[in-house]
């Protein structure tokens, strides 16, 4: 639908504008860091030669960084802000429970990226920070990740854990302190110990860890905070765009306008066809030129349909691009430039 590249061209038109911008993407493809001719992104800001963009006429006043987030190393990150001595990080970040619980806990993935968009505001390093959203999930798992995540700290299973009898005495009975002590011969792996130990280190840092989410999911709706919309005209993205509008404003989240890309402009056939063609290119012509009619009705159709339904936005349109796809510099520079030009007409 084009999230990536409308966070990347958003990015790079603001840092030509002036602005010190970071972009943060969440893109496995590595389809971003391509585009900026980079083989690698990290999970701290880098910053973008602006070398890059100066041979394509852009140039970047600004600063532009650009960071793929790694989720299991932003939650490392945020277990070492919480936990009040080292002792107890390494404890937490050595133990094999750690490592499944940080990929298992659903919206970790949106959680630590909000994690992260929080550590760039508070650096006060950028004007503006761009958050990609993660490919062909849920996007509504953005918006209720923080409360998912104080929910799972503070619910009833991990209270469970942290009851000093709680790990072999009554949890699991003596049948199951059995099964598990057969698993430790078989296998090495201590769960009981491994589990006692992490949710008792990890207790201590359940309290600063809901204070962040708290401070997380605020700065979600704060007034600072915009969401954007991407979609393409079909009609299935249509669909799932007025429903995540209608969810961001039940959740009070700031919504900024909605970008239609891979529009298919009305083909521009006024004249006529030259004198001379076949009879056989000729009707191909006509008959390619209604097929591209019809698609640029549907399309409008679209646009207008969205309109009506997220209550008449700013609405940004960038066309198809017909020759390629958007892989370097120069279909970024394409994207900006039709981002930039509807956001002046209106
Ligand atoms: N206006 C356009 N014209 C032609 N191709 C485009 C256009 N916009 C995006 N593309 C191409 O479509 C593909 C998907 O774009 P992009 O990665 O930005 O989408 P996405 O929404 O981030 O996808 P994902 O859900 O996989 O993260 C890319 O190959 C990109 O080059
Ligand atoms: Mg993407």
């Amino acid at each position: 639908m084009g999230k990536t590249t409308t966070a990347a061209a958003i990015a790079m038109g603001a840092a030509a504008d002036g602005a010190r911008v970071a972009v943060v993407t969440i893109d496995p493809a590595r389809r971003l860091a391509n585009s900026l001719g980079l083989d690698e992104l990290g999970n701290e800001p880098q910053r973008i030669d602006d070398g890059r963009f100066a041979e394509h006429g852009i140039e970047i006043t600004g600063e532009l960084w650009a960071l793929m987030l790694d989720a299991k190393r932003t939650f490392d990150e945020l277990i070492d802000q919480l936990a009040p001595d080292t002792r107890t990080r390494d404890e937490v970040l050595a133990n094999p429970i750690y490592e499944q619980l940080s990929n298992a806990v659903a919206g970790s993935q949106e959680f630590t990226a909000i994690a992260k968009l929080y550590d760039l505001d508070a650096s006060g390093r950028f004007d503006l920070i761009v958050l990609d959203t993660p490919p062909s999930r849920n996007a509504l798992d953005f918006l209720d990740a923080p409360q998912r995540l104080t929910g799972f700290f503070q619910g009833r299973a991990i209270q469970v854990f942290l009851r000093p009898a709680g790990i072999g005495g009554k949890l699991f009975g003596a049948g199951a302190g059995v099964a598990f002590g057969i698993l430790r011969r078989v296998t090495g792996i201590d769960l009981l110990r491994d589990l006692s130990v992490f949710f008792r280190a990890l207790g201590g840092m359940i309290d600063g860890f809901v204070a962040r989410a708290r401070r997380v999911a605020a700065l979600l709706s704060d007034p600072g905070t915009t969401f954007l919309i991407v979609t393409s005209p079909r009609h299935d993205p249509v669909e799932e765009s007025i429903f995540f509008h209608r969810k961001l404003q039940e959740a009070g989240m700031p919504f900024g306008g909605l970008v239609v890309n891979r529009l298919h402009p009305r083909p521009e056939l006024d004249g006529d066809l030259p004198a001379g063609l076949d009879e056989s290119l000729r009707n191909r012509v006509l008959s390619s030129a209604e097929e591209l009619a019809a698609l640029a009705e549907s399309d409008a159709a679209a646009v207008e349909r969205l309109r009506e339904q997220l209550g008449d936005p700013p609405v940004l349109i960038v066309p198809e691009r017909a020759e390629d796809d958007v892989h370097d510099v120069e279909g970024l520079a394409h994207v900006r430039a039709h981002l930039w030009s509807s956001a002046t007409s209106g």
